[in-house]
């Protein structure tokens, strides 16, 4: 059988990569999460106070920038930036924050662009973000657009920072929330759309598990 290409796109927090790992898992396929390439850029960005607000001194980061996402098994990503894992620093409240304006730049994208097709060539991948049916995979063999409600989207954003030690109110997460879908929705280049060939699923009311079991029966359709 072929590996196939799984591209997964939607908003923050609407449980794309929780179930883009278990899927991969199940399948025995890479999975990429492009977002933590565009967190790790913004994290650099951000200690080394570049201005994400101008295209010159992105350009200078991306110059002395290399990003890598190298395999725990098949399913955990670990991010390497510069050659040093920041797998976890890339989740901390400050880069969700900035993030979508640093993937805002047309040569960011770009670089990341080439990064994500080059880690897809050989097809058996799961890939997750805003722009993958659209823009990164235009030919992936299955395409989901994944979403939630704001409050629940929030809600499961909020119980993944408190794991990671981060805390915060459930009001001022969804309006970050809003905030960042806004930016990504509304970007001059690969903005975040629904496909028109991608299976639409609100997640609001299952459970991962349910949602897993949904995606399934739709790639085996495609085997
Ligand atoms: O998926 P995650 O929430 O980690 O993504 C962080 C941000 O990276 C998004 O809000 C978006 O601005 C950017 N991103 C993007 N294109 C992708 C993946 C992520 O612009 N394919």
């Amino acid at each position: 059988m072929k590996p196939i290409k799984i591209a997964i796109d939607g908003p923050a927090g609407a449980g794309k990569s929780t179930v883009a790992k278990r899927l991969a898992k199940e399948l025995g396929y890479r999975y990429i999460d492009t977002g933590a390439m565009y967190r790790a850029l913004t994290f650099k960005a951000l200690k080394k106070k570049y201005n994400i607000n101008d295209e010159e001194s992105l350009k200078e980061l991306l110059k002395k920038t290399n990003i890598e996402i190298r395999r725990n098994g098949c399913c955990e990503n670990q991010i390497y930036l510069d050659n040093k894992n920041v797998t976890y620093e890339i989740r901390q409240p400050e880069v969700s924050n900035h993030v979508s304006i640093v993937a805002k730049s047309k040569q960011v994208r770009d670089y990341m662009l080439d990064l994500q097709r080059q880690m897809a060539s050989q097809g058996g991948v799961v890939m997750d973000g805003r722009d993958i049916g659209s823009v990164v995979l235009p030919n992936a063999e299955v395409k989901f657009f994944l979403t939630a409600s704001l409050e629940a989207r929030a809600k499961r954003r909020q119980q993944e920072l408190e794991k990671k030690g981060y805390y915060s109110d459930l009001e001022t997460i969804a309006e970050e929330i809003a905030l960042r879908d806004k930016i990504d929705q509304e970007r001059e280049y690969s903005p975040l759309i629904q496909c028109p060939d991608a299976i639409y699923i609100d997640t609001s009311n299952y459970t991962i598990d349910e949602v897993v079991e949904i995606l399934k029966k739709e790639i085996e359709k495609k085997l």
